[in-house]
């Protein structure tokens, strides 16, 4: 079913494979910039994965400002407030995110910071409430998930009233994103896991939000049989290049199918998991996957969705075997069976009880996640008492 409209904005550039890294200079004086600032964290430093980014400035007439390898595994306002301050004092003209989600969106939002000459970020949470053209930003995943590289969002965390804030605007949209094979190949077991099954994520609630629309739906198919064909994988036997690689694209198809679509009920559960239980984004997404699925079952027009999704998720001997009726439940059935299969090849929790939520953070998760802005492009009106269910049913 076609929508009668729709939007669709993509403007990052991608340099993607053998030795990407080393446009960067290059494509740095293409944006005529010259003195970045590099944010990071200390496990990319110790896994020796900044140095590959730095090794290709060696060889340029570029300056690096500063380097920030600080960030926490959370992004939160006071870095995000701290990492600003440095750029300025340093003199910087650009940014470089090196890392996972918390380093993208932690440099989405000193850039928010230095470029709309605020120092009260919070202030500017929600949709749309940037007004200012950002500095350059150039990021690097070091992880296959979040696709934070092509989306116009950023999730930072105000740690003092435990919730997450939310920054959508098409001005957060990196310049340049850089896929590498070589920055993910010694990402553990688990995280590639966790990551991994975000991306998935991203793709199922894209491909069934209320903003889908043909080219998003696209992105989120391919990215769904790239992760079939290559997750498990990859969690077993890590030093695989060419899946390495093929998982790094479908996190960035993902994320650019999200970020034309939205995400739904899974993300709102998981943003409260993340900032009442502390539980990786990841891995709240992997568990509550099948729950938010089977809850948005009933819906005619989603079970008509899932039942499309069978394909790129089972393969196509697997979806011309299944009755046409039976193909929703067996798409939830897949990506159980895959939970297994990643619980099975790494320890990657199941269950909510297992990943260490209590029963008594209940109350608090349901109150958190019934205010994402999330749970409204959920494409099942969703309730507090809905929310409960899915907790206890995931427990
Ligand atoms: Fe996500």
């Amino acid at each position: 079913m076609m929508p009668t409209y729709y939007e669709f904005y993509n403007p990052v550039k991608i340099n993607a494979g053998t030795e990407a890294l080393e446009t960067i200079p290059y494509e740095m004086g293409m944006m005529g910039v010259s003195r970045p600032l590099v944010v990071t964290d200390p496990g990319i430093v110790r896994a020796g994965l900044l140095e590959h980014v730095l090794r290709g400035f060696r060889d340029s007439n570029l300056t690096i400002g500063a380097i920030y390898d600080q960030t926490p595994p959370d992004s939160s306002l006071e870095v995000v407030n701290e990492i600003a301050r440095i750029y300025k004092e340093t003199r910087c003209d650009c940014l470089v995110a090196v890392g996972g989600g918390s380093v993208i969106d932690t440099t989405k939002g000193v850039n928010i910071v230095v470029s709309e000459g605020t120092d009260d970020i919070a202030s500017l949470t929600g949709a749309d409430r940037l007004s200012k053209p950002q500095r350059p930003l150039i990021v690097v995943p070091t992880t296959s998930g979040t696709g934070s590289e092509v989306t116009q969002v950023a999730v930072i965390s105000d740690t003092r009233n435990n919730v997450k804030l939310p920054f959508t605007s098409n001005l957060l949209m990196p310049r340049l994103a850089v896929l590498d094979p070589r920055m993910t190949m010694s990402l553990p077991p688990k995280i590639t896991a966790a990551t991994g099954m975000d991306a998935m994520t991203h793709a199922v609630e894209a491909y069934t939000c209320l903003q889908k629309n043909p080219l998003s739906d696209a992105y989120a198919v391919a990215a769904i049989g790239l992760l079939r064909d290559n997750l498990i994988e990859t969690v077993k036997q890590g030093n695989d290049a060419k899946r390495r690689f093929a998982l790094a694209n479908a996190s960035l198809m993902a994320g650019t199918a999200f970020s034309n679509s939205m995400v739904g009920a899974v993300h709102g559960i998981a943003h409260a998991l993340g900032a009442v239980a502390h539980i990786p984004h990841g891995l709240a997404n992997s568990i509550l996957l099948p729950y938010v699925m089977r809850f948005n079952l009933d819906n005619p027009r989603m079970a008509e969705l899932y039942g499309e999704l069978l394909l790129p998720l089972a393969g196509d001997e697997a979806f011309a075997r299944a009755a046409k009726r039976e193909r929703p439940r067996k798409a939830i059935e897949t990506i159980v069976l895959m939970n297994h299969a990643l619980n099975k090849a790494c320890g990657m929790p199941n269950k909510l009880g297992e990943a260490g939520v209590r029963r008594e953070q209940f109350a608090q998760i349901v109150e958190k996640a019934m205010e994402d802005g999330a749970m409204i492009s959920n494409p099942k009106m969703v309730n507090a008492s809905d929310v409960l269910e899915i907790l206890e049913l995931a427990f």
